[in-house]
């Protein structure tokens, strides 16, 4: 197995930092760079670091291609529950990625059920799911992926179980993630399926940065740190990766006294 590599920094400011710098960095070196963008609460204050970059003309990200690696399904992109909500008003609508370009797996496959009139809702997302991966294909592939992390170790919304080799496709969510993405739906009911990323598509990316932060990840980091591939813990397929940075503040490695100093 290859040695991944941590990084602990003190809190959730230096970890948005650092996440931001690491983004910023591989746009610098290739323009052109493909990115793989997770959603939550973690990478919000990443977003918030590349928007003031943006606005203090820093950067731009004109070429950039970027993939996010879940949608819920069944709302429309307007909902305020949606990803695409999410990335819309985090990042998209405050800097210069050319719309084209950011792509966020779409739950009602609008498109393909306006191409394919009466097709059933559950293929028309199976035909946007291989439409997904092949576009990361035709883009070149990832070159670095972002990730959050479950509280059950779930990345994207793989959860529990996913298959290591699993690709683009729509997925049943567990109850304890639905109560943990409760607040954004402010108390409406929480989507039951997703479309995420599979595991495999996230593999794929050339290096892979996972963000943790808070005590409330703080187990899922020490069964991280123990190094055990499990498919019971998705994020553990992430070790035999030989690119991946687990960056995280100090109270998500509270439970994990090896990984401090
Ligand atoms: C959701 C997302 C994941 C994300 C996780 C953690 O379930 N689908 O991609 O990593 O939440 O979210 P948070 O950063 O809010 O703890």
């Amino acid at each position: 197995m290859n040695d991944p590599s941590w990084r602990i920094v003190e809190d959730y400011d230096a970890l948005s930092r650092e996440a931001a710098a690491m983004f910023l960095g591989t746009v610098e070196e290739n323009p052109r760079s493909v990115l793989l963008l997770p959603t939550g609460s973690t990478p919000e204050g990443m977003y918030r670091e590349l928007v003031d970059a943006w606005r203090a003309r820093r950067r731009s990200f004109r070429r950039v291609t970027t993939f996010n690696l879940d949608e819920y399904v069944g709302i429309p992109t307007s909902h305020r529950g949606s990803y695409r909500t999410y990335m819309q008003t985090r990042l998209f609508d405050h800097v210069d990625i050319e719309p084209a370009r950011a792509h966020v797996p779409d739950g009602l496959a609008t498109e393909i059920r306006r191409e394919h009139p009466g097709i059933r809702l559950d293929r028309a997302l199976e035909l946007e799911c291989d439409r997904y991966e092949k576009s990361i294909r035709d883009a070149g592939g990832i070159d670095v992926a972002f990730l959050g992390l479950g509280r059950n170790g779930h990345i994207g919304f793989n959860e529990p179980g996913s298959p290591f080799d699993s690709r683009t496709r729509v997925v049943r969510l567990h109850e304890s993630t639905r109560r943990a993405n409760a607040p954004w739906f402010e108390g409406e009911r929480v989507p039951e399926r997703a479309i995420t990323a599979g595991i495999a598509t996230i593999l794929d990316a050339k290096s892979i940065v996972l963000m943790a932060s808070g005590t409330a990840k703080a187990d899922a980091i020490a069964r991280l740190a123990r190094g055990e591939v499990d498919p019971t813990f998705p994020a553990s397929a992430l070790l035999a990766h030989p690119r991946v940075l687990f960056l995280i503040d100090r109270d998500a490695s509270s439970s994990t006294p090896a990984l401090r100093d």
